[in-house]
């Protein structure tokens, strides 16, 4: 053992010397590669874990998914890792969304579609309200696993496992659904790519004819008293778009292609460890299971096993951060995340909260600033403003989503970094599950279309409302800049 680390030593000292440009590859390897593996993370604590019945079938489905075929490439993680650089950098803008829990029987064509739809419309408005190409990122292709705040749930002195997302059991309170089952890991490995199948065909044929303004679905707009300002909005990006095209000669669709990237949680640990693989010609290891893996806010422990599990992969990622965070445990993570400070390796979700943005994100920005690290900022308006109605249903308040989204543009703007990007749990369809927007939904409205198995999402309109409020925002912004 010794003598073999002292060849690997004396490999690395010489390689080493050959070469600058490589001398940083092989730090990084001489750093990780005695120690980290993807299972490693099995010798650290694991928060957010299912308890599974028989540890033997746990391991041979893992072994099974990790003999399929990857879902995803490097070269396209590669791609994004650049985007999201740029993104931190000011060049570019990050649009992040969908479910908050995917289910199966809801990988349908019609579901898919629609959010591919919701988001590219989005983006199409913060193209030109924001003036810089957006970046899509889907929750979606593999958003399976959920955190939950308490392991088991009791209904009438029966004590089951809590429902903890498809890929790990199921949601009805029978033992039968809620007892984990490692084949779900197969299902949703099956579903995510099927889901992510779909959405390769539709991205590579015409949808894209979606970018034009006469598709949409605009009726709500009349019920805001922001009518008039919304369809001149509207207006604008569609004329901006014919003009585009009769200047290029060629549809938009062609101008620039509609790429979509895919992210979730990257929760199960068991799980994501089958989708980690070498690929040919280049170093290191990548979740292949998704491009963009995040660790959320639940999991985020320095010495946990998340952490010893996202600082060995090579695709960019997301930290989930909260007000419970302090700016040491940041630095400490992104230390332990990103020891070599990589262009686009991390975005920093924050999710504060309406009430505690201004209070608890300027700490956590200047101490990045400080220590001179470049991540990309993005808002969560979503988790932080999470509340129960009084007849049980958990929503989100438009306003309360907004004015959180609001104040963290500000905070950026004030503390001289760039809010480069928006997280949001979001439906293309029209859900009843977070209240207000242009049609003023109610609590009432919740008792109509609530879908969501875990936390309210915007829905279809609420969704396109909060694209023209963020073109308006930054237009107002950078107009007192001018
Ligand atoms: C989520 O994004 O659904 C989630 C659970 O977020 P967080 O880790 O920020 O609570
Ligand atoms: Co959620």
């Amino acid at each position: 053992m010794l003598v073999s680390a002292l060849i690997l030593h004396s490999l690395l000292l010489t390689l080493y010397c050959s070469s600058v440009t490589a001398s940083k590859t092989l730090v990084y390897y001489a750093r990780f590669m005695a120690t980290w593996s993807p299972s490693s993370w099995q010798s650290k604590p694991a928060g957010q874990q299912p308890t599974y019945p028989d540890r033997e079938v746990v391991e041979s489905t893992v072994e099974q998914l990790a003999s399929l075929p990857p879902l995803v490439t490097s070269w396209e993680v590669e791609r994004l890792r650049v985007q999201l650089a740029e993104a931190a950098e000011g060049k570019r803008f990050l649009l992040q969304g969908g479910a908050c829990a995917e289910r199966f029987d809801q990988c349908s064509a019609e579901i898919i579609t629609n959010k591919l739809k919701i988001l590219l419309q989005m983006s199409l408005l913060l193209t030109f309200g924001l003036k810089r190409r957006i970046t899509r990122v889907g929750r979606f292709a593999g958003q399976y696993a959920k955190p939950r705040s308490a392991d088991t749930e009791e209904r009438d002195g029966v004590t089951l496992p809590t429902y903890r997302g498809e890929i790990i059991n199921g949601p009805d309170f029978t033992a039968a659904d809620r007892i984990p089952d490692p084949e779900r890991m197969l299902r949703g490995y099956e579903h995510a790519a099927l889901t992510l199948n779909f959405i390769r065909s539709l991205v590579d044929g015409g949808f894209a004819d979606l970018h034009h303004t006469e598709y949409w679905d605009l009726e709500f707009v009349a019920h805001s008293p922001r009518a008039g300002e919304y369809q001149e909005m509207v207006k604008s990006v569609s004329d901006s778009l014919r003009f585009m095209e009769t200047l290029a000669g060629v549809r938009a669709a062609e101008i620039s292609r509609v790429d979509f990237f895919t992210s979730h949680e990257a929760l199960l640990l068991p799980y994501e460890q089958a989708v980690t693989r070498q690929v040919p010609r280049r170093e290191g290891w990548y979740n292949l299971g998704t491009h963009f893996p995040w660790i959320g806010m639940r999991t985020a422990e320095v010495e946990g096993a998340h952490a010893d599990y996202f600082r060995g992969i090579r695709n960019p990622i997301g930290v989930k951060i909260g007000p419970e965070m302090d700016p040491e445990w940041l630095l400490e993570l992104l230390e332990i995340l990103d020891p070599d400070s990589e262009p686009g390796r991390i975005t920093v979700i924050h999710r504060m909260g309406h009430g505690q943005v201004t209070e608890k994100l300027p700490p956590l920005v200047e101490a990045v600033q400080r220590s001179g690290r470049l991540v990309l900022w993005c808002c969560d308006p979503m988790h932080g403003n999470t509340e129960k109605t009084a007849s049980g249903h958990k929503t989100r308040r438009f306003d309360n989503i907004l004015s959180e989204l609001e104040q963290s543009f500000d905070v950026h703007a004030e503390l001289g970094s760039y809010q480069g990007g928006v997280h949001f749990e979001l439906s293309g369809d029209n859900v009843t599950e977070c209240v207000g927007g242009a049609r003023g939904l109610t609590e009432v409205d919740l008792e109509r279309a609530y879908e969501s198995r875990v936390d309210p999402r915007l829905n279809y309109e609420q969704s396109l409302e909060m694209a023209l409020l963020i073109g308006q925002k930054v237009e107002r912004m950078n107009g007192q800049r001018d």
